[in-house]
């Protein structure tokens, strides 16, 4: 039986992605090479230190480890800029709906974010009273695809993995999902999200009843599988 759900937060519950992509795309201008919207899928669900790195091996530059830091205050300065205005507006179709219903029906709800910037989104969105925990950037040591942030949410949140649901639009996000051992719904493209157990384009459809069909039938299909 389902008991929890574990979000993930950028692409997922807000759509921060073109803020990101703005500001690593400024980033690129001024190193003087060029960043496209292709590039910046591969950042998506990665730690902002190890998108720079990318981000820096596209432009072919070579840069010191002090340089390296002073150029991510940078990128986030400018994204803080842009999230700075983000308002409960912001929240993507049907997620508000789909957060008080599972709240209505007593899951128990966390946040697995790699962003740094999560509680800043969250409280400026309205929808950090949803959650029981939030756990960011801050609180990780190994970034996803390694499973640390939802074995932690799952420990926190007091339920077993296969009782808890995660919600992910990166491919990191799921193989961090699936190595915790929980169900694992992927938010997006079919596609590039093949590995995750079901894949929803978003939330605008979604209800607790089709959430309870999917995580349903999933067991079914395993009970069946081991049979
Ligand atoms: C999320 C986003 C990534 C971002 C990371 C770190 O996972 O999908 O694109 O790089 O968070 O975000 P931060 O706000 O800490 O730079
Ligand atoms: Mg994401």
């Amino acid at each position: 039986m389902i008991r929890a759900c574990i979000f993930d937060l950028d692409g997922v519950l807000v759509d921060t992605a073109h803020f990101h992509y703005e500001a690593w795309k400024r980033l690129a201008d001024s190193l003087g090479f060029e960043f496209t919207r292709s590039d910046n899928e591969r950042l998506k669900g990665v730690s902002r230190m190890t998108s720079l790195d990318i981000l820096l091996e596209i432009g072919s530059k070579k840069i010191s480890e002090k340089k390296k830091h002073e150029l991510a205050d940078l990128k986030n300065n400018w994204y803080v800029e842009h999230i700075s205005h983000m308002t409960e507006k912001d929240v993507l179709p049907g997620v508000l709906n789909f957060l008080q219903e599972l709240k209505n029906g007593g899951f128990k709800l966390g946040l697995g974010s790699a962003s740094k910037n999560a509680l800043q989104i969250l409280t400026q969105t309205k929808i950090l009273r949803f959650f029981d925990t939030v756990i960011d950037g801050s609180n990780v040591e190994k970034a996803k695809p390694d499973p640390e942030i939802f074995k932690k949410g799952i420990e926190i949140l007091k339920v077993k993995p296969a009782e808890c649901v995660v919600f992910e639009d990166a491919v990191a996000g799921i193989e961090a999902a699936l190595a915790a051992g929980t169900f694992v719904i992927g938010v997006g493209s079919r596609e590039i999200l093949n590995k995750a157990h079901v894949v929803i384009p978003g939330f605008q459809e979604m209800n607790v009843k089709l959430f309870q069909y999917f995580t349903e039938k999933y067991f079914v299909k395993q009970l069946n599988n081991y049979e």
